[in-house]
């Protein structure tokens, strides 16, 4: 991981270099990262606020021999190789907020973002983009972010070191592909769990097709989330937002 490595000042997103790059065949383990960005993408076409010199923003190209249906397991490796390099980095304890947002205090500190290409049958290259908040102050951010965001340097009241943590990431990722590849997923997904903070907690799930209120119960292989409503029926969301009760 991190073998090829495109570094750049500014960019609009690393998400759309990585696209540029996929089509020129990059090979597995390429990395872009960017000091800022200027229309960095989140999840469902927000945008994911990526100012200069104060965060890590990056994308990375994988290219693993799997079908379709398994993508979202490397979103969720992806969240607990970030949960680890944080806490190796600081005395921080993040969670994992289904399916990849990354909280500190409730906040949201770190979203990843994953864009497929694939065919029936298997996977052609997946791009995983990571956004961490490492060194914003609370003022730096927009007003409307503030009660949603935080950054690394406010909950631990120091400023860190992008490129050790970049370097920490990746070695993360790597050693947690590399499990998943040889052991596959189930490992992964008790680690997953052990830093999810929705687990066994009662959610709202927010989808295009309306919400569900009831019991989180655990993920699916397939990365799926299961809620039990309170009639007892399990339900499967796919792709959801999801707010916790108090
Ligand atoms: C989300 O929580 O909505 C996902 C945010 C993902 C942000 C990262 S920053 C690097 C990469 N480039 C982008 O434009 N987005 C991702």
């Amino acid at each position: 991981m991190g073998r090829h490595i495109h570094y750049e000042e500014s960019v609009e997103s690393t998400q759309k270099i990585a696209q540029r790059l996929v089509y020129e065949e990059a090979p597995e383990g390429t990395i872009i990262i960017a000091e800022e960005q200027l229309s960095g993408r989140g999840r469902m076409d927000r945008k994911w606020y990526s100012p200069k010199y104060t965060g890590i923003w990056l994308s990375m190209i994988l290219r693993p021999n799997l079908p379709p249906p398994k993508a979202p397991q490397l979103t969720l490796i992806t969240a607990v190789a970030v949960v680890q390099a944080i806490e190796e980095m600081t005395n921080l304890t993040p969670q994992i907020k289904w399916p990849n947002d990354i909280l500190l205090n409730g906040k949201k500190v770190t979203g990843i973002l994953t864009e497929l290409q694939a065919d029936a049958d298997r996977i052609k290259s997946i791009i995983i983009g990571i956004g961490i908040n490492v060194n914003q102050q609370v003022e730096d951010y927009p007003e409307e972010l503030q009660p949603i965001a935080t950054s690394l340097s406010i909950e631990c009241n120091q400023q860190l070191k992008r490129a050790e943590l970049v370097q920490i990431l990746l070695l993360k990722f790597e050693k947690l592909y590399t499990l998943y590849l040889e052991k596959g997923f189930y490992p992964l997904k008790l680690l997953w769990e052990s830093y999810a903070i929705s687990i066994g907690r009662n959610i709202t799930a927010r989808t295009v097709t309306g919400s569900l209120y009831g019991k989180a119960m655990g993920i699916t292989d397939d990365g799926v989330l299961l809620i039990e409503d309170s009639a007892g029926k399990v339900h499967q969301v796919y792709s959801a937002d999801i707010e916790l009760e108090n």
